[in-house]
Parts: C-alpha cells; sequence; structure tokens
C-alpha cells in the first residue's frame, strides 16, 4: 500500500518524507488554507505559488494532487490545465484533483461536470484525483470517465453515519461496521466499508489503472482495514501517520531493553 501525507503543511510534509515511508502527497482548499494561515503568522513573506512550488520539490517524483477551485466544467477544465502546466514543469509530479461532483445547490445541475472535466482532463494525459466520493457508484463513474485515482472519504461517511445514529463521537474515534439494518447510508455501514466497496467495484469491472486512494482517514485502525480490504492507497494526516508507530508495550520494551544493556555488549560497538 502506498501512504500519501494529507497536509499542505510543508514541515510536516518534510518531516513525513524523512521517515522513508511516504509516496505522495494530498491537498485539497481545506488544508492549503492552514498551511497559509501558518505561513502568513510566520511573516515568511513566501508566496502561495513559490509555496507549492517547495512541496513539489520535497515530494521528488511522488505525486502531489492539487485541487481546483471551480464549479463547472470550464472552469475546472481551465483551472486543472493551469495547475498542471504552471506546477508540472516544477518536478513532473502534478495530479489534479476534481471533485466527483460539484453541484452544490443538490438539484441535479451541473452534476455531471465533474466528470466531463475529469474526461477532458484525462483525455489530455493528465493524471486526476477524484474527490469526494462517498458511493461506490461515483468511485464506477469515475474510473469510467478515466481518473488515476478515486478518493472515498471514510471519516465523513462516519461522522454521517454516527449523526444519524444520534452517537456522540470524537473526530478521530474508531468507528465499527455495525451492519445495522437503520445505521447504513444506501448499503454503506462504514467508511471502510465504502472503501472495500470501491476496491471491490473496480476490481471486478477491470478499471485496474484507477486506484483507490482511502481519505478522510482519522486514526490508526481506519488505515489498517483500509489496507486490509485492499486499497492501493491510504492518504494519511500527519498525526494520524505519527500515531501509527506506537503502542505503549513498544515503549516499556524500549526502557526494559535499555535497561539490560551490558558494558561488555555496549564496548562492542564503541
Ligand atoms: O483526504 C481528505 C481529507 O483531507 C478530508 O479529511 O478529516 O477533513 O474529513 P477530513
Amino acid at each position: 500500500m502506498e501512504f500519501f501525507v494529507d497536509t499542505a503543511d510543508l514541515d510536516e510534509i518534510r518531516e513525513s518524507y524523512s521517515w522513508g515511508i511516504v509516496n505522495g502527497v494530498t491537498t485539497n482548499p481545506s488544508l492549503i488554507k492552514k498551511a497559509v494561515d501558518k505561513l502568513n503568522a510566520s511573516g515568511s513573506g513566501q508566496s502561495i505559488a513559490s509555496y507549492i512550488e517547495s512541496i513539489l520539490q520535497t515530494a521528488g517524483e511522488d505525486p502531489v494532487s492539487l485541487e481546483v477551485i471551480g464549479a463547472t466544467e470550464e472552469d475546472m477544465v481551465r483551472q486543472g490545465l493551469f495547475l498542471y502546466e504552471r506546477f508540472n514543469p516544477v518536478a513532473g509530479n502534478v495530479v489534479v484533483k476534481i471533485p466527483v461532483n460539484p453541484d452544490m445547490e443538490g438539484q441535479g445541475r451541473g452534476a455531471f461536470d465533474g466528470l466531463k472535466a475529469i474526461k477532458q482532463l484525462a483525455d489530455r494525459g493528465i493524471p486526476v484525483n477524484v474527490t469526494l466520493v462517498f458511493t461506490p457508484e461515483q468511485a464506477l463513474l469515475a474510473a469510467k470517465a478515466g481518473a488515476a485515482y478515486v478518493s472515498p472519504f471514510a471519516g465523513r461517511i462516519d461522522d454521517d453515519l454516527r449523526k444519524t445514529a444520534g452517537l456522540k463521537f470524537g473526530k478521530t474515534d474508531y468507528y465499527a461496521e455495525e451492519g445495522e439494518a437503520d445505521r447504513h447510508d444506501n448499503g454503506i455501514v462504514s467508511g471502510v466499508d465504502l472503501v472495500s466497496r470501491c476496491v471491490d467495484i473496480l476490481g471486478m469491472q477491470g478499471y485496474d489503472c484507477c486506484k483507490v486512494l482511502a481519505a478522510s482517514l482519522r486514526n490508526p485502525r481506519q488505515v489498517r482495514e483500509c489496507a486490509l480490504v485492499g486499497a492501493q492507497v491510504a492518504t494519511i494526516p500527519f498525526d494520524v501517520l505519527s500515531a501509527m508507530a506506537s503502542h505503549k508495550k513498544t515503549v516499556e520494551g524500549m526502557k526494559a531493553f535499555t535497561a539490560d544493556i551490558v558494558p561488555e555488549y555496549a564496548r562492542l560497538f564503541d
């Protein structure tokens, strides 16, 4: 499984890359906003364009998703082309992120603009990461349109299921598949279930060139379960990635082994 780091914070990207286990970066307008707020607070004066260039250089040859901000086919294609032409020359690793369905009124108007934009960009050879995927049907449509990645949002489906069920929860709380008749979203019983069904549907239908990129992951157990259901990629926030390396018994074991080091053994390493 490939691990992408889900952040636009350059410090986090640099630090996680130093660990040698990161294979890409995903950003979105909310993550860029956080990074820009931090940048402005630091008073560094670095422009957002040069900041994005630094992200691309840090990732080397690994894919970096940059999202469009428009909601019509025309705007998304224009912005996607801009992002690719402006930034891909930096390190050859830009992936354009397009929402599967940009219809904000929920009335179906423009509901296919995302798919049309994906097709236009993919036809030009631009890799597209399709975001805000909440059903396997959307994943199938995105793959048919030529997406290189589809991003099912596991955490946000869990949020919705818990909210509908009236459960109290914290953002990073693990949510297990309950499979209860009244706790599902059109048959999807959890975020991991959504990811699993996206993996199955694309695999069964032969869309091997489209990777399932599990997104909106909030805790290490969700990452584990996405790996177990065969998601090809997980995009993971910095804190969750950090937490994946930890266990209290590892700390305890380290202390015990260190306490037991005899001088004769230590001298071997001098
Ligand atoms: O990967 C998408 C992600 O950035 C959204 O995460 O936690 O805001 O649902 P979250």
